[in-house]
């Protein structure tokens, strides 16, 4: 190990001797000395007397000393040995740049007999910079739709360091998008340009700035680095469409609503940047115009209006497609769906309907005939719709429910035409809303006649008194009777019935005007023969079958003056049977 040590030392002095040799002939220079950068102040350069073949003695002497051409002393001479010393920390970027060689003239001076020797140090550069970038962070913008395998060139790191010490690589910090690219490209002044390259599709909507970390290596070893941060901005492209929060809304709204209410948001979300995102409310395209003549959508705020008075009687429910689409060059859109329930409010009054007009009724007619059939009905539904019909107490009616909504009106108990002819009945149709509405409608039902009156006679018994010799087709007696029904179960006519007095049929006697009562006698009577005598008179109607009553006339005849006095019996007792 030691030997091979030594051996390369000896290597490397006969390679020194050989560079020394060429040197010295080649260049105007009589020495040449190699140093790196940073020495510190007193470093050993070279031995300036020895390398000239000069004596120690001779440096005092013959006064060697050294100049500067530059003017600034980075080195000194040791008199007492004739070495050059470091006089100052040479920084070789500081005198050189990044030029490839930094040689710094020294000119040697010895004055007895006087000579000029010009030495070289020709400064190494050591890695004593690290790669640097100019900005702590560099922006760039990534268009979201950009292609795997683009390229971003990036910011070269600076390294003042000359040769391999300069940047010579970049590295990227593993991340899920970027990577660096392989061939690192150089500029024509030799500048080392970092670019990234895209690998995996990059989307904003997940993630819209990456921060990358970009380091520069230099080529020293130690190899030296620098960072910078990267700030990758995502440009958006309109990939995404506006998405309703919800794919169907349901929204119930009363018939009553005023126009101008809004009723609904609704709101769609798109995922992209500036115009890309901003949706814009309209409907559907296929939206019929009933729709759009009673509804509105506000295109910023996706409100639902509604624009007409609403009838829940024509329609409802309505089925409204809304449309979202973004401003974007190529705009995208999203639909949803509202279903809108129109709820019925109290608005119609229930309605009654006499299907079967009230015929007229007999008397007679047993409880339950049926007099006129009613129906009702309301435009409203539910509660609102849902009807009660009634009538006017106090009349021998009722309502029959027969099935729904539908009545019938019959009688409920005994009529009586002569007590009530008619019947004015108020029917009241009331449906269940708060507050109800009402409607009312009359109806009349007449009752028809039934002959269940007998003629009626003014008096049971009539009295009459006549004189006797009247002439005979005078008026005996008038006899009246009525009856309460009517028409013809109210015609009456009147007639005797024809009895015996004295063996003489009465018919003999008397007529009867058979239409108004008036009974004629048709003889003159003669007191001396008869007194008194009876007439039963009968009233009969015309009804069928017919019914009749009788009244009694008694006619008394009275005495005159027509015979002169014979007593033959006491008269009296005779006048009385
Ligand atoms: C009844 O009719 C007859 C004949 O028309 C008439 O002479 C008589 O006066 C009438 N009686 C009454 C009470 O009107
Ligand atoms: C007269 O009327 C009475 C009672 O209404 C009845 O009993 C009688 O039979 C009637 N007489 C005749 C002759 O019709």
């Amino acid at each position: 190990m030691r030997t091979q040590i030594q051996r390369r030392i000896l290597l490397w002095r006969a390679l020194w001797l050989l560079c020394f040799a060429v040197l010295w002939r080649d260049s105007e220079a009589q020495l040449r000395y190699t140093i790196p950068e940073e020495l510190k102040e007193g470093s050993v350069v070279g031995n300036v007397a020895k390398d000239l073949g000069l004596d120690v003695s001779e440096i005092s002497n013959r006064k060697v000393r050294i100049a500067s051409e530059s003017g600034k002393q980075y080195f000194s001479l040791n008199l007492r040995n004739g070495e050059l010393l470091v006089n100052e920390v040479i920084d070789r970027e500081t005198l050189c740049g990044q030029s490839g060689s930094c040689v710094l003239p020294v000119q040697v001076i010895i004055e007895d007999p006087l000579q000029f020797y010009r030495v070289e140090v020709a400064i190494q550069d050591i890695n004593d910079n690290s790669p640097i970038f100019l900005s702590e962070i560099n922006t760039i913008e990534v268009p979201e739709l950009t292609l795997i395998g683009a390229r971003f060139r990036l910011e070269p790191a600076q390294d003042p360091d000359a040769g391999t010490n300069s940047v010579r690589t970049y590295a990227l910090n593993k991340n899920e998008h970027f990577a660096m690219f392989m061939n690192i490209k150089t500029d024509k002044d030799g500048t080392k340009v970092p670019e990234i390259v895209l690998e995996k599709a990059v989307d904003r909507e997940k993630q819209s700035v990456h921060h990358l970390i970009l380091t520069g290596i230099d080529g020293g070893d130690p190899a030296r680095s620098g960072t910078m941060q990267i700030s990758v901005k995502i440009v958006d492209a309109n990939d995404n469409a506006p998405v309703f929060e919800r794919e169907l809304y349901e929204v119930k709204v009363m018939e009553s609503t005023v126009p101008g209410t809004m009723i609904l948001p609704v709101k769609a979300i798109d995922l992209d940047d500036g115009v890309n995102g901003e949706a814009e409310y309209s409907f559907a395209a296929h939206t019929p115009g009933i729709i759009k003549n009673l509804f509105a959508i506000n295109p910023v705020t996706g409100e639902l209006v509604v624009s007409k008075h609403l009838d829940y009687e024509t329609s409802s429910s309505y089925k409204i497609d809304i449309r979202a689409r973004d401003k974007g060059s190529f705009a995208m859109e999203g639909h949803c769906t509202i279903q809108v329930t129109v709820l019925d409010v109290n608005d119609n009054a229930p309605e009654i309907i006499i299907t079967s007009s009230p015929k007229p009724v007999r008397e007679d007619a047993p409880a339950g005939t049926m007099v006129a059939l009613i129906n009702v009905k309301d435009l409203d539904s539910s509660v609102n719709g849902n009807v009660t019909l009634s009538m006017s107490q106090g009349t021998p009616f009722k309502l029959k429910p027969t099935f729904s909504n539908h009545y019938a009106l019959v009688t409920d108990s005994q009529l009586d035409r002569e007590e009530f002819p008619r019947y004015d009945i108020e029917l009241k149709a009331s449906d269940s809303g708060s507050p109800p509405l009402i409607s009312s409608k009359l109806i009349t039902v007449s009752i028809l006649d039934v002959n269940d009156n007998p003629p009626v006679f003014s008096e049971r018994v009539y009295l009459v008194y006549i004189k006797e010799n009247t002439a005979p087709g005078s008026i005996l007696s008038s006899v009246t009777a009525s009856d309460r029904d009517t028409g013809e179960n109210a015609k009456l006519v009147y007639s005797v019935i024809d009895t015996n007095t004295q063996g003489v049929p009465v018919s003999s006697y008397v007529y009867i005007n058979s239409e108004n009562g008036s009974i004629f006698s048709m003889h003159s009577f003669d007191y001396e023969k008869m007194k008194v005598f009876h007439i039963i008179v009968i009233a009969k109607d015309h009804g069928s079958p017919s019914l009749s009553s009788n009244a009694t006339v008694h006619v008394f005849i009275s005495d005159r003056n027509d015979n002169a006095p014979a007593v033959i019996y006491p008269s009296y007792g005779r006048g009385e049977d």
